[in-house]
């Protein structure tokens, strides 16, 4: 569970295209671009304006800094989490576990049944995922494709709401 401290120094709100900048700059310092996991401006510009999809930004409430933030998407009964991120410097607090924890409280108050997301097998996000309640359902393949050529799988989750 996020702590009561992790509450009181982040705010979570809605973001819209006016924030894709600041979601760039935390896209690009969490990601990189070594694994093939970041999504570029032009895929998320394509895909806010999408029925279903919302973008959840973290900021801290001392001086409004966009410190992470996470892309979901829900369709009927079921909610994708396609991205979240945290700053690096920011890394370790707690704010990716508030994100998630938000963006499973987003889905059920949508009325949402299960959650999915999928994840590169390796990435140390998969502790916070199963801590979360969210268990592995499968694998695709060289799923991830970086720069240099090599792929990683991913590994896909579930957890009902
Ligand atoms: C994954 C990510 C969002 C986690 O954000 P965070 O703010 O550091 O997460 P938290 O501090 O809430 O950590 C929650 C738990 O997740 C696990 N965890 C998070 N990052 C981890 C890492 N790099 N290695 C191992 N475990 C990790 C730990 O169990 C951690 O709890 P603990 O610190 O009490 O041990 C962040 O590392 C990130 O932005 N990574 C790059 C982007 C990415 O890979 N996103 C996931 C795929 S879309």
């Amino acid at each position: 569970m996020a702590t009561p401290a992790i509450r009181e120094a982040i705010a979570l709100e809605r973001g819209t295209a006016d924030d894709l900048d600041s979601v760039m700059i935390v896209m690009e310092q969490a990601f990189g671009s070594h694994f093939g996991e970041a999504w570029t401006r032009s895929q998320c510009a394509g895909i806010l304006p999408m029925t279903g999809v919302l973008l959840r930004l973290a900021r801290t409430r001392d001086s409004g800094l966009a410190v992470g933030f996470s892309l979901s998407r829900s369709i009927v009964d079921d909610a994708e989490l396609l991205l979240i991120a945290v700053a690096p410097a920011q890394q370790r607090r707690g704010v990716g576990r508030l994100l998630l924890e938000d963006f499973i409280e987003q889905a059920r108050t949508s009325g949402i049944s299960t959650a999915h997301l999928e994840v590169r097998d390796g990435n140390g996000a998969m502790s916070m995922y199963r801590d979360a309640g969210f268990a592995p359902v499968g694998r695709r393949r060289k799923y991830y494709h970086a720069p240099d050529g090599s792929a990683f799988d991913a590994l896909t989750f579930m957890r009902k709401i």
